[in-house]
């Protein structure tokens, strides 16, 4: 972009560092992560909400164990959803009480590691886990604490929200027909349980904060109905997390401090309103925080014009390193980095090197018309979902994550080795 600082040679620098240099040092692809943006981000979560809340963010965004340790240092708890990101996090250090443990088809494994391990909360998230997840602490001889996680008949998408009577997925357990005051019965009936509040998650990508005041209002709702039926408030709620970042310059998210503001407000209001005592919130964002943090950067191989078309520009990376446009559809933006150019711009389509079509990084871009084999491409906001959703189709080898900060680039996550890829197949 224009305000990328450039070296003597036009290249373009991160950290002080021309990208031509990290390119020849790490490798391509690779991701290259800012720790202090990173630390940045976390840090206006935490402040947000004047301590008042509780930041947990969404490991599956991007895990590594310098992740976790950052997240610590800087005072935030961490939500895990498999038995392999509560095994990093536990690897990394964070205290178990500060990991939340997530899933809608836990293993009896990941369960029983993580009340003996001690998580601060488990969200169940059906009936049958409820027996699951009580079953097993009562074995460990331990209360576990809880959360229910409902479907409040909310859908959010990136621009709009649709708010329903029922909801057709998997997730949770649906408020309407009683089926979440049922769950609420059957949990508050197990000594093994604390049941510490409701949970809710709407969706991913998500700018109109029109989508959590409804999920507030409802959850508060179950709250209220709580209190008449049971004569117990409970403590927490978790609004989930979902909120946007920009892409491209059409995306237009808002600051940590403005959501906060109006999730607390919200939530006020409507306790005020059922003469609720306000609850401790916590929220659980993962993309917010990672994802404008890191770009990967590619190198130029084959560049074909399609006359009358378009160029399409493949790079040494794509759908392995990054399945959401091929996936979602998801918008990205790309631009020439290692030199500058004057050449005029040329309609491009920036590609990967697997076997399929859908194999595209960034669907429509210009690029300068010179564009040659050997030209490195950066691609910003790739921190979320990108190496935590990387594969290695065609046997590629997922690309490092390298964590830039002072001016030093240091590896967090080495690439992968065709070694790596052999120790597996032990045919
Ligand atoms: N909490 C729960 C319960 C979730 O399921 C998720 C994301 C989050 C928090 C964090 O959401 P975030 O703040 O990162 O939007 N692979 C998709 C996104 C899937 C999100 C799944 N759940 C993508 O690349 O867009």
């Amino acid at each position: 972009s224009r305000t990328v600082a450039r070296d003597a040679d036009g290249a373009a620098t991160v950290g002080g560092i021309p990208v031509t240099r990290l390119a020849e040092e790490f490798g391509t692809p690779a991701y290259f992560l800012d720790e202090d943006d990173f630390r940045a981000r976390c840090r206006a979560w935490h402040d947000a909400f004047g301590g008042e809340a509780d930041v947990f963010y969404a490991g599956k965004a991007f895990l590594s164990r310098a992740v976790v340790r950052w997240l610590y240092e800087e005072g935030l708890n961490l939500d895990v959803c498999s038995g392999g990101e509560l095994a990093t996090a536990l690897a990394a250090g964070m205290p178990a009480e500060r990991i939340a443990l997530h899933g809608n088809n836990k293993s009896e494994a990941e369960i029983e590691r993580a009340v003996r391990e001690g998580v601060g909360r488990i969200v169940l998230d059906s009936f049958q886990e409820i027996v699951r997840v009580a079953h097993i602490a009562e074995k460990l001889g331990k209360r576990q604490r809880v959360q229910i996680r409902v479907t409040v008949g909310v859908e959010a998408h990136t621009h709009e929200f649709i708010a329903t009577a029922h909801e057709d997925q998997k997730f949770g357990i649906a408020l309407a027909d009683g089926q979440a005051a049922e769950a609420v019965r059957r949990v508050l009936k197990l000594d093994s349980l604390e049941l510490a509040g409701i949970h809710s998650h709407i969706g991913s990508q998500i700018f109109d904060m029109a989508g959590f005041e409804v999920s507030a209002r409802r959850v508060v709702g179950l709250l209220a109905e709580i209190r008449d039926e049971h004569g117990t408030e409970l403590p927490e709620i978790d609004l989930g997390g979902g909120l946007g970042i920009a892409y491209t310059s059409e995306d237009d998210p808002r600051e940590p401090h403005e959501i906060a503001k109006s999730l607390s407000d919200i939530v006020t209001r409507e306790c005020a309103a059922a003469g609720l005592a306000v609850p401790r919130i916590s929220v659980e964002p993962g993309r917010a925080i990672v994802g404008p943090t890191a770009f990967t950067l590619y190198e130029v191989g084959t560049v074909k014009e399609l006359s009358g078309l378009r160029t399409y520009v493949s790079v040494d990376g794509g759908m392995s390193d990054n399945i959401r446009t091929a996936l979602y559809d998801a918008e990205y933006t790309v631009a020439l980095v290692s030199r500058t150019s004057t050449a005029g711009p040329m309609l491009s389509r920036v590609v990967g090197k697997h076997c399929e079509s859908g194999d595209i990084v960034v669907r429509d871009a210009f690029l300068p018309a010179d564009l040659a084999t050997g030209d490195l491409l950066a691609v910003p906001a790739t921190g979320a979902y990108c190496r935590s959703m990387a594969s290695n189709y065609n046997h590629a080898l997922r690309p490092p994550v390298v964590a830039v900060k002072d001016g030093e680039a240091r590896v967090i996550m080495r690439r992968e080795t065709e070694e790596d890829l052999l120790r597996l197949d032990v045919g």
